[in-house]
């Protein structure tokens, strides 16, 4: 069976946790990015005029350097982001509208300062097309393997 892994991790925590998860599914890595990247700056959430803030404030659309071309080989697929402001970044929102979900099994995972997903799940459910088959916020490395095992993956 072919998974992917797909995830956004402009300061790197998210990427070990897609890494580890892609390790053990033996599935394919995708790095979602802005077609702009983030700097430090950009993600100063303490600067009220730093890039994330306005995008948030905005709603503006963040586009994403890349889709994935063969997305059609994949038939379950992993997408994993840091939660912002409580919900997932705009460029999720973007990355998931770039691509048909249909017939596809998909899974959320995050990482955050220590808010839940639910907010993220909730607004990404009306968005992929076939639904969420699970999420999991994965702040600790050692709650990977006992999800997929519950997934029977
Ligand atoms: C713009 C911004 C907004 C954030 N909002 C939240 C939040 O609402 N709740 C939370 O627990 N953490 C929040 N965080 C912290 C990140 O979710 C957390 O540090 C995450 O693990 C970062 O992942 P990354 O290293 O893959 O980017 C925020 C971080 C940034 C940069």
């Amino acid at each position: 069976m072919d998974i992917l892994v797909a995830y956004f991790s402009p300061s790197g925590t998210t990427a070990q946790a897609a890494k580890k998860l892609a390790d053990e599914l033996k599935a394919d890595l995708f790095e979602i990015k802005p077609e702009k990247p983030y700097t430090a700056a950009d993600l100063k959430w303490t600067n009220p005029l730093a890039r994330c803030n306005r995008e948030k404030l905005l709603n503006q659309k963040v586009p994403c350097q890349e889709k994935i071309g063969n997305i059609s080989d994949y038939q379950v697929v992993f997408i994993g982001f840091p939660i912002w402001y409580y919900a997932e970044p705009n460029i999720i929102d973007s990355f998931v509208e770039d691509h048909n979900w249909e017939g596809k099994e998909v899974y959320l995972f995050a990482t955050s300062g220590g808010s839940n997903m639910s907010k993220a799940v909730e607004k990404l459910n009306t968005k992929i097309n076939g639904g969420i088959g699970g999420s999991k916020l994965l702040n600790r490395s050692s709650d990977i393997g006992p999800w997929l095992d519950s997934l029977g993956l």
